[in-house]
């Protein structure tokens, strides 16, 4: 018997424990096939995540709210979350797409919601290489190109100045994998801000988001940077940019991971690594899929079927992201220091664009999930085997 069964699980019903010790012995990171047992019941009526973290980070949510958003979904955010990113709303195609053309409708609504419901936001994103449409660029030299990045920028940034606290401003630069060779330098991607602007496109951008709003905390945000050659890499390209006197606050760590194969060592001491830089860091967002390959929206599973989709997760599967998600709580907690916030990319697994793989902690019908409850154990009644890497 491992000592997690040995402690009072208070926050899942009877059921769920019987329904667990029936599986005890299974290491959680290795679902075995699913035994026939009873639903998981968890208690929907525990402490909410934001107020059992309210003295150490920020719980977000992600999503273009609130419009087309039930009721009952603005009310979980509403009680689960204090602050709230734009999932696609603010990023520079929807907002922008063309020079004399805005679409501030959605995201004036997002805004106007947060502020009456005292929810803090969070801007996604100024620059990135997607959803980023071509006019920015066409028949552009570096100066021209420049002068639409920061008409951009400070027109959307200076609306919400005072409103939106912080913004990713420059958005998944570094090209994915690497090599010891490229873990030496910064790696960028071949975007068309850098085709166009070079290097220092990086620092004109949290410069021109400071102009702009100089009291809004300015992030890098990427994903896998946590880990190997990206890792390396994002410290060459932070390094250069504080060199350079770019303003900048934050580093986000997206956090889009798989159960089982989640870098639990390597994200503690690269947490440390930003903070040592005198970065603050948020996990900006974090979803933790039951199997499979990340990634993917609309993922299809083996032989097209879609992913999971119409299958609800086995018990095993939920408990084995119930622990990841607690092992990855005992690290931010273990970093509170440094980090602010921790948002999940999206409100639930209807809401995910890693459709079908069941990686957030409410499920299809807005319940919370046994990750919700680990998350919230982790806290109130740590458990010595999901402890964060000393
Ligand atoms: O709004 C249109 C709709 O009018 C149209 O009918 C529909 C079908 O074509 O597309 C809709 O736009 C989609 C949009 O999501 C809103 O649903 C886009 O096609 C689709 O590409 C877009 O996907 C978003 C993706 O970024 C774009 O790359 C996902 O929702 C969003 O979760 C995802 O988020 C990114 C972060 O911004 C950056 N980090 C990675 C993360 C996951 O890719």
């Amino acid at each position: 018997m491992t000592s997690q069964h040995q402690r009072p699980i208070p926050l899942l019903l009877t059921g769920l424990v019987v329904t667990l010790l029936g599986i005890v012995g299974t290491r959680a990171e290795e679902p075995t096939s699913p035994p026939a047992s009873e639903p998981l019941v968890v208690d929907q009526r525990g402490p909410t995540i934001k107020a059992a973290y309210k003295d150490y980070f920020l719980i977000g949510t992600a999503g273009d709210m609130p419009g087309r958003y039930s009721d009952q979904e603005m009310g979980l955010v509403k009680e689960h979350f204090n602050i709230v990113t734009p999932e696609n709303c603010m990023k520079p195609g929807p907002i922008h797409p063309s020079e004399n053309t805005w679409r501030f409708e959605r995201p004036d609504a997002l805004v106007e919601w947060c502020e009456d419901n005292n929810i803090a936001v969070h801007g996604h994103t100024l620059v990135w290489h997607a959803q980023t449409n071509d006019w920015f660029f066409r028949d552009g030299d570096k100066a021209a190109v420049t002068q639409r990045m920061k008409d951009h920028i400070s027109t959307l940034v200076g609306r919400y100045k005072g409103k939106i606290r912080g913004w990713d401003v420059v958005n998944e630069a570094i090209n994915d994998g690497g090599n010891a060779q490229t873990a030496r330098t910064e790696n960028l991607r071949s975007s068309s801000w850098l085709r166009a602007m070079g290097p220092e496109f990086l620092t004109l951008a949290f410069k021109f988001a400071h102009e702009a709003d100089p009291e809004a905390k300015l992030y890098y945000n990427d994903y896998g940077i946590e880990t190997g050659p990206k890792h390396a890499s994002s410290m060459v390209l932070l390094k250069r940019l504080i060199n350079e006197g770019a303003p900048i606050h934050g580093v986000g760590i997206q956090g889009h991971w798989s159960t089982g194969r989640i870098p639990y060592a390597a994200l503690d001491k690269a947490i440390s690594d930003y903070a040592s830089l005198g970065l603050e860091v948020s996990i900006t967002e974090l979803d933790v899929t039951i199997r499979g390959a990340s990634g993917g929206q609309f993922g299809r599973g083996f032989g097209g079927r879609r992913f999971g989709g119409d299958a609800p997760p086995a018990p095993q599967d939920l408990k084995a992201q119930a622990d990841a998600y607690a092992r990855l709580f005992s690290i931010f907690v273990k970093h509170k220091e440094v980090i602010r916030r921790v948002t999940f990319w999206g409100l639930s697994d209807r809401r995910t664009w890693r459709f079908g793989q069941h990686p957030l902690i409410f499920d299809s019908n807005n319940q919370r999930k046994p990750a919700y409850a680990a998350i919230v154990d982790a806290l109130l009644h740590p458990n010595p085997d999901l402890a964060a890497p000393r």
